[in-house]
């Protein structure tokens, strides 16, 4: 793996770029502004999700202008075990937080953001992986992140392996957790 020590986004796309081939299903579990919709467009077929409908017009906006598809739905993550598929999804990607100037309060929630990993650990295909990039520096992220170290660190040892990437000297920068199926 390239850039060990670069920046958790760039860290979580190369994550991604190995994990997905072209004919794999990805979610999109927090659209937000469509960066992330359209990296993974890219590569394979693409679910995205947001509570924000003006998330969704700036995802489609951005989809267009690079002539790329995703199916957006308006719908939390924590009812992500509603959608159906003609197969299981092989990434499912959570970049938490709110949407850059908007609405700070529209941020991922500590609960919501627990309940959706629980059940996407559920849909996933055997061989599947899980993307969450934590933002630490504001209160509800420091929860989030927080809550999200304990479900992980409990998650069985035969059945995940998991990894969080973060900086051991700056506890607000931005963290990156990976969890994948052991086949
Ligand atoms: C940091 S932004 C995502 C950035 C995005 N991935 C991008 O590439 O631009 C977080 C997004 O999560 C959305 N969000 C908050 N709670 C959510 C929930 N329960 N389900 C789905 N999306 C949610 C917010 O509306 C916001 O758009």
């Amino acid at each position: 793996m390239e850039k060990t020590f670069s920046p958790h986004l760039t860290l979580a796309k190369t994550y991604w770029k190995d994990h997905i081939q072209p004919n794999d299903i990805a979610i999109d579990a927090t659209c937000g502004n469509g960066h992330d919709t359209l990296f993974l467009s890219e590569i394979c077929t693409v679910i995205g999700l947001d509570i924000q409908e003006k998330a969704l017009q700036n995802t489609q906006k951005l989809l267009q202008k690079h002539q790329k598809n995703a199916t957006l739905h308006l719908l939390s993550h924590a009812l992500i075990d509603t959608l159906s598929f003609s197969y299981a999804p092989r990434l499912i990607v959570y970049n938490l937080g709110y949407l850059p100037h908007a609405d700070k309060t529209l941020t991922t929630k500590t609960d919501s953001t627990i309940e959706s990993v629980r059940k996407s650990l559920q849909i996933l295909a055997k061989d599947g992986a899980i993307s969450i990039t934590c933002y630490p520096g504001h209160s509800e992220g420091e929860k989030e992140q927080s809550a999200l170290e304990i479900f992980i660190s409990e998650l069985p040892s035969d059945r995940w392996k998991v990894t969080h990437h973060k900086w051991c000297d700056r506890p607000k920068a931005p963290s990156l957790i990976w969890i994948s199926s052991i086949i």
